[in-house]
């Protein structure tokens, strides 16, 4: 009888970091190059769209105490990511873990889950970057037909001039008494603006991991140069009119308004499940550990780096943003535009944070499409996956095969499924994964405590356990039935995994080592 919970031992999984040749993927980054990795899938629709409802909605000015606590989550996890992923540098990140650690069913189920992860999550993103691309265009009065920007079946009305989704504004038209039937409206058919962006994502993660990481660098730079625009544009504004700020940050916690987390204290739990989904990329980059310089000592600067960097950010750009408006007025899809519009005199804050949020996205969608390229590049490896799925391009030395399959099944899902709803479940997802990892670094000091770790998370077990707690605080206060959607997805995991996965392990056919790498050529 097959094992479920048979390991892959840490021999292997070395030996196979190590290999070299055509085969294999392309050691090349540096530690910038990872730290940028993470800022690119960090900083995206979270804190550019999610970060104004969830003040306006759930927290108020306190959203900034929900970033705090979203951040102590992503940190103990982050730590873990980081033992782990300079100790088993191999693309697989949290499935591999898992497989060294807890065994092949875990694995298996991380694996499954990291979907929801990275390709859900770049399918999100794609849907919330068709629809800045859309509003940005009608700003200039350029019009592309709405019923090609939208995810099919998405109603779209006419509002102020632009079409917008019905989804997304009908707060406002609530509270401005509209009929939404009174409007101009229609219904979509296919987002092709977000299916071509998948596309040109892929093409461009076929091509390199070189070409990759330089084109989220360059565009890293624009968007860390936008945040800090508007950082330096509100917190100039801020120190001549401290009254206004002192005035819209009070009461810093508005009171509770009866239900659950619709403020109070709940609300800055509600918030920070909520904007969770800024922070969720800093993990992407342990997928790139395989092509990595110098993975031990590199991916923790990596991981870390950018997630303290982006912490900072976010911490900066929530407090300045409530503070140059009142909350209640933040319940808009472009918040951090609204915010620096409201400083008098700056014309061109709202076409440049639009811009920011625009090429923002992109790399987003690029880094995650990466993860889940690699992961299932490990999968395949291990024969949890059919072996094509593995393939590496001779000459550009990327998994093209699963990217490109990845690539394309992102591009239709984000065509013709209207995602908004499904953010929770990338949120979930990724938390899972956090739980997961931490686990793993708690069983792996307590069963094999001689390993050399390049990197140690310090005080194990307090900060694994308090990864745990804190992640699962988190899960549960997203609604149920975005749990439900998790327990399906699991489900169908599992049915693919006894009747392919199991049978086509080369862990249960006694075969650990994956095939050897031709080696025609060195890895440089
Ligand atoms: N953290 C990423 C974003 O906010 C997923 O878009």
């Amino acid at each position: 009888m097959a094992n479920l919970l048979a390991k892959k031992t840490l021999d292997v999984i070395m030996a196979e970091s190590a290999e070299h040749g055509q085969n294999t993927l392309r050691r090349v980054l540096g530690p910038i190059n990872l730290m940028t990795l993470g800022i690119g899938a960090i900083i995206g629709a979270g804190i550019f769209v999610l970060t104004g409802a969830a003040a306006a909605k759930y927290a108020g000015p306190a959203i900034i105490l929900s970033f705090i606590l979203s951040a102590l989550a992503c940190t103990f996890a982050g730590l873990c990511y980081s033992e782990f992923a300079s100790l088993i540098p191999i693309a697989g990140s949290a499935y591999t873990y898992a497989y060294a650690t807890l065994g092949e069913l875990f694995a298996w189920i991380i694996g499954w889950d990291l979907i929801l992860e990275y390709a859900f999550g770049a399918a999100t993103v794609a849907s919330g970057w068709s629809g800045y691309v859309l509003s940005f265009l009608q700003d200039y009065g350029i019009r592309i037909p709405p019923q090609f920007a939208s995810a099919h079946g998405e109603m779209l009305v006419n509002y102020n001039n632009h079409w917008e989704h019905l989804s997304r504004i009908q707060d406002t038209l609530i509270s401005q008494h509209i009929n939404p039937d009174s409007l101009p409206h229609m219904g979509a058919y296919f987002d092709l603006v977000a299916f071509l962006a998948i596309l040109t994502v892929t093409v461009i993660l076929v091509i390199g991991i070189k070409e990759s990481a330089n084109f989220n660098s360059a565009i890293v730079i624009v968007k860390v140069a936008v945040v800090l625009v508007f950082i330096g544009v509100v917190g100039f504004y801020f120190l001549g009119h401290t009254g206004q700020f002192w005035k819209n940050w009070h009461p810093f916690l508005p009171p509770n308004l009866g239900s659950y987390g619709e403020f109070g204290w709940s609300g800055v739990a509600r918030g920070a499940g909520v904007i969770f989904f800024a922070y969720i990329g800093f993990d992407a980059v342990s997928t790139a550990a395989q092509e990595a310089k110098n993975p031990q000592k590199d991916m923790p600067i990596g991981i870390l780096g950018s997630l303290v960097i982006c912490t900072i950010l976010y911490i900066l750009v929530s407090g300045l943003l409530t503070g140059v408006v009142p909350y209640t007025s933040l319940n808009v899809s472009d918040p951090v535009a609204v915010g620096i519009d409201a400083v008098p005199g700056v014309r061109w804050g709202s076409f440049l944070v639009k811009v920011g949020a625009i090429l923002g996205l992109a790399t987003v969608m690029l880094v995650m499409l990466l993860g889940q390229s690699r992961v299932f590049y490990s999968m395949s490896h291990d024969g949890l996956l059919p072996q094509w799925a593995g393939a590496i391009h001779p000459r550009f030395r990327t998994p093209w095969i699963s990217t490109s399959i990845v690539g394309a099944f992102v591009a239709i899902f984000a065509a013709l499924i209207p995602i908004d709803v499904l953010g929770e479940l990338v949120s979930i997802g990724t938390l899972l994964a956090f739980v997961i990892v931490c686990a793993g670094v708690w069983v792996l000091r307590r069963k094999s405590p001689d390993l050399h770790r390049p990197f140690r998370t310090p005080w194990v077990p307090l900060v694994p356990i308090l990864g745990i707690v804190v992640s699962l605080i988190l899960m549960a206060s997203l609604p149920l039935s975005t749990w439900l959607r998790l327990i399906v997805w699991l489900i169908v995991g599992l049915v693919l995994y006894f009747t392919y996965g199991k049978k086509h392990s080369r862990v249960q056919q006694g075969l650990q080592a994956a095939p050897a790498a031709t080696p025609t050529q060195s890895a440089h």
